[in-house]
């Protein structure tokens, strides 16, 4: 028997993994996620990766973010609950504030490069027992030491445009646009996590090197901030997805799936914001629920 390795996955897998609503759900069971985002110059990031968090299902989202950034933040985003993280010049310290239990953590949008964010991810890193998201800045400074990833004990995913992926694996941009898929496998089977390699055909990679190539989506998505509500909608898509597989090609399908509605329907390829992705994710997720 010939194993495939390399799958499609549309619109019919979605609609087989897609996870049903209990009917006595609460917002318990839909999820809690802590989404560590935001600086003071990069506000927005958090906005688009904690309302995507939200439409995407989550029960409850709390955003961490430097005090200085939060208020700039809430007022965009009314249903999520608020930890002010200390602040550097805008920026987290490093320093972690106390936190409760989540059913999932993720880092990175809007985080910005900074020492203090350096020391953020260093320490999330180290949860237990819940599923780590790392995106955008955390990568960045994921890069400075990949080994600790082997460290890792409950479900690890990160999701790097090709340029981040590149300083993941110390090679060039080049190099990971012709080994889209090698790359990825041998990065995911040698550090035990869930890979999202973006881009047209985005790649998602399990820790243990099957494959799953996303075809929809369109060049309205290369945009600042799309990247960000992928993020979100990932977030609860963990919560809610029995396996972390399905939630990752669910969302990435959903999210390209948007991009094309939202071009067919009343936008061109030059117009979409991220802000229209989340709004259009209501008439596709309709279609798959
Ligand atoms: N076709 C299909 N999908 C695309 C295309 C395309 N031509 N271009 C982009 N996309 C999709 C990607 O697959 C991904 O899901 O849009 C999303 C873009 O995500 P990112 O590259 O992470 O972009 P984003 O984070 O929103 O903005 C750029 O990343 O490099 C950092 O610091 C930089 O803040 C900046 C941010
Ligand atoms: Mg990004």
């Amino acid at each position: 028997k010939v194993e495939v390795r390399r799958q499609l996955w549309g619109q019919e897998q979605v609609r087989r993994t897609y996870p049903k609503r209990a009917p006595d759900a609460h917002k318990g069971t839909a999820g809690k996620a802590c989404v560590f985002a935001g600086s003071f110059t990069m506000p927005g990031a958090a906005v688009l990766a904690g309302k995507a968090a939200i439409r995407g299902g989550a029960g409850l989202t709390t955003i961490v973010t430097p005090k200085s950034a939060l208020p700039l933040i809430a007022p965009s985003l009314t249903e999520a609950t608020y930890v002010a993280a200390s602040d550097e010049d805008g920026h987290f310290s490093g320093e972690l504030p106390a936190l409760g239990s989540f059913d999932a953590i993720t880092v990175g949008p809007g985080i910005g490069r900074r020492k203090g964010s350096a020391l953020l991810v260093d320490q999330l890193l180290e949860a237990e027992n819940v599923p780590l998201l790392l995106d955008a800045d955390a990568l960045y400074h994921l890069s400075e030491d990949v080994s600790r990833l082997k460290r890792r004990g409950s479900p690890t995913i990160l999701t790097p445009h090709p340029g981040e992926m590149a300083q993941l694996c110390g090679v060039k941009v080049q190099d990971v646009q012709t080994e889209r898929l090698n790359l990825s496998r041998r990065f995911c089977q040698e550090y035990g996590v869930f890979l999202v390699l973006k881009g047209p055909h985005t790649v998602v990679t399990t820790p243990s090197g099957e494959q799953f190539v996303n075809h929809s989506g369109n060049a309205a998505l290369a945009k600042g901030g799309t990247g960000d509500v992928l993020t979100g909608v990932i977030t609860a898509f963990m919560m809610s997805h029995g396996s972390v597989q399905a939630a990752l090609c669910n969302a990435v399908w959903l999210h390209g799936k948007v991009a094309e509605v939202l071009v067919e329907e009343k936008h061109s390829l030059t117009d979409v914001t991220a802000s229209d992705v989340i709004d259009g994710l209501p008439s596709v997720l309709r279609t798959v629920e």
